[in-house]
């Protein structure tokens, strides 16, 4: 290839030159052909012969590629797999050295492989609930967490909080079972929050679950409850739901839906911020057949994208005008990361029905809650007959609400949303200048409190490569993040736009660490520069590893 790049790369070009460039440049080109996928033959059991079911006899199964003797061992073999891994010895940190190599044999390899490529794997120490440490002795200031570490890990008020919450001995409290104080509490101040600042919500209820994806699941159903005949849900180009199925149904991107269609309710995907389009197509559909609009009020998978002014506050009032339910997806942004309690509401907007995830769970267990007006909820489980319609066994249970509450008790009293509003306008100040002297490297920062986004320009130009931008996205993603790693910070990676790192520390981070994560992150983006020496600063070997898990799963 000789000295051909100069010219045919796009942004980064001038950049990319030296070692590795070749490897890759052949990669991109012949990897695509080489790299091949095997699918393994999971064979089909039949319960009943097809003669009785009336159906036509399968073909028989492929033969399966494990020795006949390991496959299954007779009844009576020991009910312990041997050797057995005790919980003591987790706890003793006796397996810390292969659990990499466990999680990537038993679990989601591609994911961990992924995150290992990067370095980051661990697994870590905490030196304190900001600051981690890898096997290596290596010490990162923690802004991942994908916004559901509000106090960061371990934080030692909360686990007291716990230990003498274990030592209290009371029934688990699940909601089909019984009452429980703690549920009765959360459910109580979670409403009376949110009436402190829409006060029509002050009758309103809290159903309970176990994730992000539950409580906008939970959501829709309860819109669909209070509007059967209606048809269609309305969501936004670049918002993420979750991946539950009718979740992705409503994130529309088109690398985690392929495949799972076709969807239970049709959607309807309009572009975030256009409130014009938005009211065509109120009127096109008809408002009748709406199920619910569904958005986030600023879309934090998207790279934190922020919508125009005005635009939250006109999709609420023109579904209250149509009595069509408006649901706000605050998972990410609300309770104080984005410095506001709902964000939604400091934007003017008053929707129905409010889902709440990652935060309330104070970094420790999984909470999802979806808050709602008394009219709506009754439309689902109202009635006696009806009061089981929707349930989970767990969602509510003590534990998870007695955290729940002693979460959002620490974030009140310490004035953590101010905080965040506070604490991110100088994070964002000090991005915002490092993307003006680094154009090259820095495409722009965006941010809302502690959550802020820097979206990087591509490693490499692809007009003259077999490959999208998706999967250049995908590797200058990557190499940015080891980047960041390596120079002492953990940033998330984002899910809707590959090329860009959300910066999301603890609230509660002590001014000198946070500090002192902007100095890390300066001194990564002076130390680059542009996006090309992400690439030439990256060893051959690591790089090919980089790209062949790209163009693999990219
Ligand atoms: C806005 C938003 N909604 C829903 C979800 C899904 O939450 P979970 O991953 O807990 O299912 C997320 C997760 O990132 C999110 O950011």
């Amino acid at each position: 290839m000789g000295n051909g790049e100069s010219g045919v790369w796009g942004c980064a070009g001038a950049e990319v030159r030296g070692k590795g460039l070749e490897e890759i440049i052949y990669f991109f080109n012949n990897g695509l052909q080489n790299s091949s996928s095997g699918l393994y033959p999971f064979p089909l059991i039949p319960l009943l012969p097809c003669s009785q079911l009336n159906l036509q006899p399968s073909p028989p199964p492929p033969p399966l590629s494990v020795p006949p003797h390991a496959r299954l061992k007779p009844y009576d073999a020991p009910m312990m797999p041997d050797p057995f891994i005790r919980a003591d010895e987790v706890l003793h940190e006796k397996w810390d050295s292969r659990a990499l190599e466990l999680e990537l044999e038993h679990g989601n390899g591609g994911l961990l492989g992924l995150v290992s490529r990067v370095g980051s794997a661990g697994p870590f120490r905490t030196l304190s609930p900001w600051e981690l440490e890898d096997p290596q002795s290596h010490r990162t200031l923690n802004a991942s967490g994908y916004s559901a570490l509000p106090f960061g890990d371990n934080y030692p008020p909360l686990l007291e909080f716990v230990r003498s919450y274990l030592e209290k001995n009371r029934q688990i409290g699940l909601p089909q079972q019984s009452v429980t104080p703690w549920r009765a509490a959360l459910e109580t101040n979670l409403i009376r929050l949110l009436a402190q600042f829409a006060p029509s919500h002050a009758d309103s209820r809290v159903f309970f679950s176990n994730s992000g994806t539950e409580a906008v699941e939970g959501a829709i159903k309860f819109a669909k409850a209070a509007r059967p005949r209606a048809k269609h849900l309305i969501h936004f180009s670049k918002a993420y739901h979750g991946k539950t199925l009718l979740s992705l149904s409503l994130t529309p991107n088109p690398s985690l839906q392929r495949g799972f269609e076709p969807w239970l309710i049709p959607t309807v995907t309009l572009p975030f911020g256009d409130l014009e389009q938005f009211k065509s197509t109120l009127k096109k559909l008809g408002p009748d057949n709406v199920v619910c609009v569904l958005l986030e009020p600023i879309q934090g998978e998207a790279g934190v994208v922020i919508p125009p002014p005005g635009f939250l506050r006109g999709v609420g009032e023109l579904c209250q005008k149509y009595g069509i339910p408006s649901i706000a997806d605050e998972i990410q942004s609300g309770l104080g990361r984005t410095g506001h309690w709902f964000e939604s509401l400091a934007q003017g907007w008053e929707p129905d029905i409010i889902c709440l995830a990652k935060p309330l769970g104070g970094g420790l267990t999984a909470v999802g809650a979806t808050l709602m007006r008394d009219a709506i909820f009754k439309k689902l489980l109202g009635k006696t007959n009806d009061v089981k319609r929707h349930s989970n066994t767990f969602g509510g249970n003590s534990l998870a609400m007695a955290i729940g509450l002693k979460s959002l008790e620490i974030l009140r009293e310490q004035n953590l949303p101010e905080r965040s509003e506070r604490l991110g306008k100088l994070g964002l100040e000090r991005l915002l200048k490092m993307k003006e002297r680094h154009p090259e490297l820095l495409a722009e920062v965006r941010g809302a409190g502690m959550l802020m986004a820097m979206v990087f320009r591509p490693v490499i130009g692809t007009k003259w490569l077999p490959i999208g931008g998706q999967i250049v996205g995908e590797l200058t993603g990557l190499l940015a993040q080891r980047a960041f790693y390596q120079g002492g910070v953990q940033l998330n990676f984002t899910l809707n736009v590959a090329k860009a790192l959300r910066v999301t520390p603890a609230m509660n981070m002590p001014e000198e660490l946070f500090e002192e994560l902007l100095l890390k992150l300066e001194h990564t983006i002076e130390r680059t520069r542009t996006a090309g020496r992400l690439l030439t600063g990256t060893s051959r070997a690591e790089l090919l590893s980089l790209a062949e898990y790209v163009l693999k799963n990219g």
